[in-house]
């Protein structure tokens, strides 16, 4: 009997099973066989929400939920954090290698001169309503994106691919940007090609009446490393959902529209926001004590806590903790950081979330360098799928190369009635 291998007795027929184990696994596939009669379907497994089910080999994001470690490609997230760039890291993340000066030049221009829209998007986003959720836009004008690149849906071609890439990491931004300016009744800034990424960025969303944006350098490399921090994070729900919906083969913009809204969600990207409104609510450090206390009872939650991953201190939070006090020397300190220090000192010594090892994740620190770069709320998660756009094409390029991917599909274990006869309205 091999030693990588599982034993399965099933008690119902008192037949034995041999399992392969690879890579701390069994296939759920290799269950089928296992069967009480010739017509059973066969033995499956139930994972709601994934929990205990890895859905793909995966070689571009490794976590470690206990160590609280986070490496892309194997690079440690504090050593790209400190030493790295948003555009490199995208990269990294899509190439699997870091790219040599010439590599990582061509990619920039790559980038930077796809950052226009199409003027008919920029219509598109003047017909939303003038107090539309930014991401609301974010996803409907990238998944709008398609309509106006129908050569997209030729994703059998990496080149294809590789060009459609592109032009995901350089628009999220002005896209996001747009989304911004219509909700202030601001006219929209075009990008500027000399400025960095990051730089761009904060033209498009901040400039006024001057003839050229001169971006706060902390701000932009600041705003540089929070890219870096949320480009990719494994089989998260966004990623996921990029993958199933491409598993389609529909077109990558669709795809990242998906993962846009995945995203949007407050248990997700939305997350940053609810804990500035957390913070908000709390108003005090006399009113902590309640607010845990009501956590604690499950009638709220402590939002920029817990992870289903990480079950330590999450790697990302700490670099944002310290990025936190670079940006507040360079733009004044936001009053919310003492009560959010103190909400979390009283949180990891409480024994409620010590048992449950909870600990503040990205978006507990986030969103207070956020909110002190000017940037309201609602803007937080955009952000956040600007940084994540090179992850989500990176996950979707290896679902998409991966020989053992097909359109995803899970199974289901169905509880409802059992066959019944029609009856019209009338005699009901
Ligand atoms: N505050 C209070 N209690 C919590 C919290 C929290 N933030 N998070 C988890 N718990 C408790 C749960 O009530 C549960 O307790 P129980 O065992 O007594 O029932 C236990 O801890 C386990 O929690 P689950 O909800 O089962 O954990 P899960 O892995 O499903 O959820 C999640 C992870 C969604 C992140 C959760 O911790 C949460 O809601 N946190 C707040 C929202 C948040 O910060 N989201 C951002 C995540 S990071 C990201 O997406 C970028």
């Amino acid at each position: 009997m091999p030693n990588d291998s599982l034993t399965v007795t099933d008690n119902r027929t008192g037949k034995n099973y041999e399992l392969e184990v690879k890579n701390g696994t069994i296939s759920a596939m290799e269950l089928r066989q296992i069967k009480i009669s010739d017509d059973d379907f066969g033995l499956m497994s139930y994972d709601p929400a994934y929990k205990n089910t890895a859905s793909t080999e995966s070689r571009i994001t490794f976590i470690d939920g206990a160590k609280g470690i986070l490496r892309y490609r194997g690079y440690p997230i504090e050593q790209l954090a400190e030493q790295s760039s948003f555009l490199e890291v995208s990269y990294l993340l899509q190439n699997g290698e870091l790219p040599s000066r010439r590599q990582l030049e061509e990619f920039t221009h790559n980038i930077t001169y796809h950052t226009m829209v199409h003027e008919n998007i920029r219509e598109l986003i003047d017909a939303f309503r003038y107090d539309a959720h930014p991401m609301g836009i974010l996803l409907s004008t990238v998944g709008a994106m398609s309509t106006f690149y129908p050569d997209a849906r030729d994703i059998e071609s990496a080149e294809n691919r590789r060009l459609q890439s592109y032009r995901l990491i350089a628009k999220m931004p002005t896209l996001a940007a747009y989304a911004y300016r219509h909700r202030r009744g601001l006219p929209y800034v075009y990008p500027d090609n000399d400025l960095s990424y990051a730089g761009n960025f904060l033209n498009m969303l901040f400039c006024m009446t001057e003839r050229r944006y001169t971006p706060n350098p902390v701000v932009e490399k600041a705003l540089d490393v929070l890219f870096i921090l949320h480009a990719d994070h494994e089989q998260n729900c966004s990623a996921s959902a990029m993958r199933a919906v491409g598993s389609s083969h529909v077109d990558p913009f669709s795809s990242l529209a998906a993962a846009t809204a995945a995203l949007y969600g407050p248990l997700h990207g939305g997350a940053n926001e609810a804990v500035i409104r957390m913070l908000n609510e709390i108003g005090s450090k006399s009113k902590i004590p309640e607010f845990i206390r009501r956590a604690k009872e499950g009638e709220s939650r402590l939002m920029g806590f817990g992870h289903r991953v990480y079950k330590n201190y999450d790697p990302r939070a700490q670099v944002i903790k310290k990025l936190a006090y670079q940006v507040f020397d360079a733009v004044g300190k936001n009053p919310l950081i003492d009560l959010a220090l103190e909400l979390e000192r009283i949180a990891l010594e409480d024994e409620y979330f010590v048992k449950r090892k909870l600990y503040p994740n990205v978006d507990f620190y986030s969103g207070l360098i956020y909110q002190s770069m000017g940037l309201p709320m609602d803007l937080f998660p955009v952000i956040f799928a600007i940084g994540r756009t090179p992850g989500w094409l990176s996950q979707w390029e290896e679902m998409l190369t991966d020989p053992a991917q097909k359109i995803a599909r899970p199974r289901q274990v169905y509880l409802g009635e059992g066959e019944r006869k029609y009856v019209p309205v009338s005699e009901r």
